[in-house]
């Protein structure tokens, strides 16, 4: 239930152009959050594979945008296309390139 709150304000603040550095708290919970509800909190893997910057090393930013945004078919990989702007989900991607929680 409380994820799902998260999503409709995230949806409904989500705006074109920059991500500010408010926007990019915002996004900082929900990937520890909703993110972290399957790939855990630090991002070491649980129902999700483990996606730190040391594992995703090398992976392009724009191939892990699409993974974001479409989801994996037949997995439990959702998409989040429907609920975070392109602004945010590319955010996210330079994000989990860039910064671990270890
Ligand atoms: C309901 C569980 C669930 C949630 C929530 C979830 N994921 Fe995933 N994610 C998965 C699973 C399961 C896979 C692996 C699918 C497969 O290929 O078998 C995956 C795969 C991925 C991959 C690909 C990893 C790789 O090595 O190719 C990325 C990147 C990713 N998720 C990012 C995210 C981000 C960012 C969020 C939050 C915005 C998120 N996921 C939320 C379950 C989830």
């Amino acid at each position: 239930m409380r994820n799902i709150l998260l999503f409709l304000i995230l949806a409904t603040t989500a705006s074109a152009g920059e991500v500010s550095g408010q926007r990019a708290a915002e996004l900082e919970n929900l990937v520890k959050q909703d993110c972290g509800a399957c790939h855990g909190m630090t991002r070491k893997g649980g129902l999700g594979p483990d996606i730190r910057a040391k594992t995703l090393k090398g992976r392009d930013a724009d191939g892990l945008a699409q993974i974001i945004r479409d989801g994996i078919p037949d997995t439990a990989m959702p998409p989040w296309g429907p609920l975070l702007a392109d602004e945010d989900i590319n955010w996210i991607a330079e994000y989990l390139l860039e910064e671990s929680e270890e």
